[in-house]
């Protein structure tokens, strides 16, 4: 149905013909993406420039939008007038370069850090679409790691180990580690923490992955300086260069991924120069782990 090929990494597809963002999807195109997103975790799609109207038109065939940080931490403090809309720019509102002390730099760096989308939350997120408007001269790249082939990698040991292991995910665990606890109570119990086995499957190919990343905090039933360095391990072991699709954004570039199957961080780039990502996201709401206790 699509022409694809693969990624120049470890793992991922391009569709390179036969699909146009702006003309609705019939089921059986869904069906495809959905299977191109199951068997790869990542899918690219590129020179098909959307406005943001269009792209919020474009993740709605693939499900329910999440909100994720936004609804709480970020809201109203963006260009972007949809709260479905995640700005990953380093623009204040009125479209010029924010200050290197406004929350959205912090927003900023704090991408830097390996994570999977909305992790802290139930249901959590499923695709990412993140679609290149304008970009810095150097650097911004984002890098993507295989949770699949990295648990896959494991020792039989470590794997017979976290079997049945629960991690608590908090959303502004990532804050604190930069620095920043300037947050209201109200903020602070407005995103209780999730709880996810630390490691899943995906339904639809049987297939088990990690589930782990920055939000993860802790590990049911250990001593947190226990959990925590096993999850600190884990993450390392994750993200060793085998694993990892790094993409170079041109505009017009979408790369959707997937939040269970991988983790993906932003790579530096120079804060004073414009540059402008949006991200849509669909929330993950037939998780199997739903039914689970929170
Ligand atoms: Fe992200």
């Amino acid at each position: 149905m699509f022409e694809t090929r693969p990624l120049n990494g470890a793992f991922g597809v391009e569709i390179t013909g036969g699909l146009d963002v702006l003309t609705p999807l019939t089921p059986a195109q869904i069906a495809e993406i959905d299977r191109l997103m199951d068997e790869n975790a990542l899918v690219l799609i590129r020179n098909q420039p959307m406005d943001v109207d269009q792209q919020l038109t474009w993740t709605r065939q693939f499900g329910p939008l999440d909100q994720g940080f936004k609804k709480v931490i970020a809201k109203g403090s963006t260009p972007q007038k949809y709260d479905e809309v995640g700005d990953i720019s380093n623009l204040s509102k009125d479209g010029q370069v924010a200050a290197r002390t406004d929350k959205r730099i912090l927003n900023n760096i704090a991408n830097q850090l390996w994570h999977s989308d909305s992790s802290f939350q139930k249901p959590a997120a499923k695709y990412s679409m993140l679609h290149s408007v304008r970009n810095p001269s150097w650097g911004g790249e984002t890098e993507y790691t295989d949770l699949r082939a990295a648990y896959d990698a494991l020792p039989d040991r470590m794997k017979d180990f976290l079997d049945g292991k629960i991690a608590e995910h908090f959303a502004l665990h990532s804050r604190f580690l930069l620095g920043d606890d300037s947050y209201s109570t109200e903020q602070i119990a407005a995103i209780p923490p999730a709880h996810w086995p630390v490691v899943r499957e995906n339904p639809a190919t049987g297939r088990k992955h990690l589930f782990i990343g920055v939000h993860a905090r802790s590990i049911e039933g250990m001593t947190v300086p226990e959990g925590r360095m096993i999850l600190m391990d884990l993450l390392e072991h994750a993200t060793q260069p085998q694993f990892i699709y790094r993409h170079e954004w041109e505009v017009g570039d979408t790369l959707i991924w997937d939040n269970r199957q991988t983790l993906h961080r932003g790579r530096h780039y120079d804060l004073d120069e414009p540059r402008e990502l949006r991200r849509t996201t669909t929330l993950d709401d037939r998780a199997p782990e739903l039914e689970m206790a929170s």
